[in-house]
């Protein structure tokens, strides 16, 4: 989702601003834009599309002092006029913003009312505008943002030129933003893989502003000065290293069985006191997720003695839902920074729930804010798709279900990543059903019971990646309906277990007698996680099919591998 890059440096930025921007490609975006001061103008250049032609305009320009965005169109389509930076009416200041104002469209009907134009659909150009306008009224740009902090409703990470001074000034709520400082001057960003180049990194909290200079860096809350801790930052870190392939997520496919054996490194002496206490005096657990995170949740809670539930963290939030406090809430994402969850989360916290965060982004604002974090441990990824992040949530949820008797697992799990392996040595079948898929504009997935949790997630992945129609349900369901649409070559997928597939049988004679080419894939249901081989090979299947089809693997249109807008 959007993206933001900026920085005041001692020489030329925009090579920093490119940089960043390109590494922050992998959330998903329609539009980019950078803007930079030069003689004390602003300048701004913005494309629809790729970032590679946004460099092509930009290459040959200087200045010290930039922001940079790439927008994942919410407010008004994609085109260039509502692609970031956005420039106040008179050119004062240009602002890039992650988040969403609630309350857009009473500040720009006031402002029109003092004689503003728009240009734009967007929530972001009132911001502009606003804090032209309070500006004009103190003269003072922090005190400006205050008012403006007040005026608005919503979440925002905002990154902001002035045209007068060499500064970059910023403020947050509910969306992340990184301070970077390093020998070529100071940098923010919503996102630490474009401070890669930078030493070290300052976390901003909510509601904290200020401004950075090509100097110094300097952080106000309420108007008191805040000093923090520097960290240093890690370097290559997300770099295609260990297994060298043409795209991430492949890569992030065969990192699956190494993702495990280091998780289970990490886990299997137990978790610490602190946790297992959670989960020992636990009447119940509650999940909370999206997507595929929210998948993971559904097929790992099975394997808890005590009563689970699953919630969309979308549709957590209701007036009749009543916080208890001897549940444990769940808070499952790989982001950790995914808005609906950060909102159930919030939710859950102001009732005085206790919340436990799982996530695999280091630091990212779910584990800041729960009151226990646990970190998933499956390094970077970086595919829009997620695949190892599935594996291993349902690894670490399995761990935490069997917190007291990891040992005696252990033998199944190292079985468990061996058979992985071997499917990812013999992807020649998968590659062939892709092959048969291609020209396929519908696809089924059948099963029955818990194994119905795995089709979701199976199907998930090849609508995200192929964009083939699929649809799940469950193998009973099919002649209640469903089997209107079969018809000659429609392809159908039947997961089940190794054996009692009757049901699943029965539906395949059902399909098969009215034309459809049929895919039956089994596991080992008797031996826990048995699944997890099944799934890397949809995985893999979601990959040949994007790839012979030629769609963009990586990142696939639409979508933002963090979404941080409700
Ligand atoms: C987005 C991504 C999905 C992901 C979901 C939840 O929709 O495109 O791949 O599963 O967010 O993400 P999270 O980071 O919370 O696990």
């Amino acid at each position: 989702m959007c993206g933001i890059v900026a920085g005041a440096f001692q020489d030329n930025v925009i090579p920093f601003l490119l940089y960043g921007l390109k590494q922050e490609e992998y959330r998903g975006y329609d539009a980019c834009g950078i803007g930079f001061l030069e003689k004390k103008e602003i300048q701004i250049v913005k494309k629809i599309g790729r970032i590679n032609s946004l460099v092509e305009k930009v290459q040959n320009l200087k200045g010290n002092i930039g922001i940079a965005h790439t927008r994942w169109a919410t407010h008004g389509k994609n085109t260039e006029n509502n692609a970031h930076p956005h420039m106040s009416m008179h050119r004062i200041f240009a602002l890039v913003h992650n988040g969403t104002i609630y309350n857009y469209k009473e500040i720009r009907t006031s402002l029109m009312q003092k004689g503003y134009v728009f240009y734009s659909q967007t929530d972001t150009e009132c911001l502009a505008n606003l804090l032209e306008y309070e500006y004009a009224l103190s003269g003072n740009i922090l005190e400006a943002m205050q008012q403006m902090q007040q005026r608005v409703k919503g979440t925002y990470a905002l990154c902001i030129l002035n045209k007068e001074e060499e500064r970059i000034y910023f403020m947050k709520k509910s969306a992340p933003l990184i301070i970077g400082i390093g020998k070529q001057g100071i940098s923010l960003s919503s996102d630490i893989r474009a401070l890669e180049q930078q030493d070290f990194s300052v976390d901003l909290d909510e509601e904290e502003y200020g401004y950075i200079t090509k100097e110094n860096y300097f952080i106000y809350n309420q108007n008191q000065r805040v000093t923090k801790k520097e960290k240093p930052i890690q370097k290559n870190r997300f770099q295609k290293k260990e297994i060298s392939m043409d795209c991430y997520m492949k890569k992030e496919i065969f990192e699956i069985p190494y993702i495990l054996e280091n998780i289970l490194k990490k886990y299997e002496n137990g978790f610490s006191a602190e946790i297992i206490n959670l989960f020992s005096q636990a009447s119940k657990i509650v999940f909370i997720a999206s997507g595929t995170s929210y998948h993971a949740a559904l097929i790992g809670s099975q394997y808890f003695s005590i009563p689970t539930e699953i919630y969309f963290s979308s549709e957590f939030i209701t007036e009749e839902r009543k916080i208890h406090s001897d549940v444990l809430y769940v808070f499952l994402s790989q982001s950790g920074e995914t808005m609906d969850v950060l909102k159930a989360l919030e939710f859950v916290l102001s009732h005085k729930g206790i919340t436990l965060g799982i996530a695999n982004v280091e630091n990212s604002t779910l584990l800041r804010k729960t009151q226990y974090s646990l970190q998933m441990h499956a390094e970077a990824e970086v595919a829009v798709a997620s695949t190892k992040a599935y594996c291993a949530e349902v690894l670490l949820l399995y761990l935490l279900a069997k917190y007291d008797k990891i040992s005696f697992c252990k033998e199944n799990i190292l079985l468990i990543i061996r058979e992985i392996k071997e499917h990812l040595k013999n992807v020649e079948s998968i590659e062939n059903i892709a092959e048969q898929l291609k020209e396929k504009e519908h696809a089924y997935f059948l099963a029955k019971g818990k194994d119905y949790f795995l089709i979701q997630e199976a199907s998930l992945k090849i609508k995200e990646v192929t964009y083939l129609h699929s649809e799940t349900l469950y193998a009973g369901e099919l002649k209640h309906g469903p089997i209107a649409l079969i018809d000659e070559g429609f392809p159908v997928f039947l997961l089940g277990n190794k054996e009692n597939n009757e049901a699943l049988l029965s539906a395949r004679e059902e399909v098969e007698a009215r034309g459809a080419v049929t895919y039956f894939m089994t596991y080992d249901a008797k031996q826990d996680l048995g699944f997890l081989p099944l799934m890397t090979d949809f995985f893999l299947l979601a990959f040949y099919l994007a790839q012979k089809k030629g769609c963009d693997v990586d990142k696939p249109r639409n979508l933002a591998k963090s979404v941080t807008v409700e």
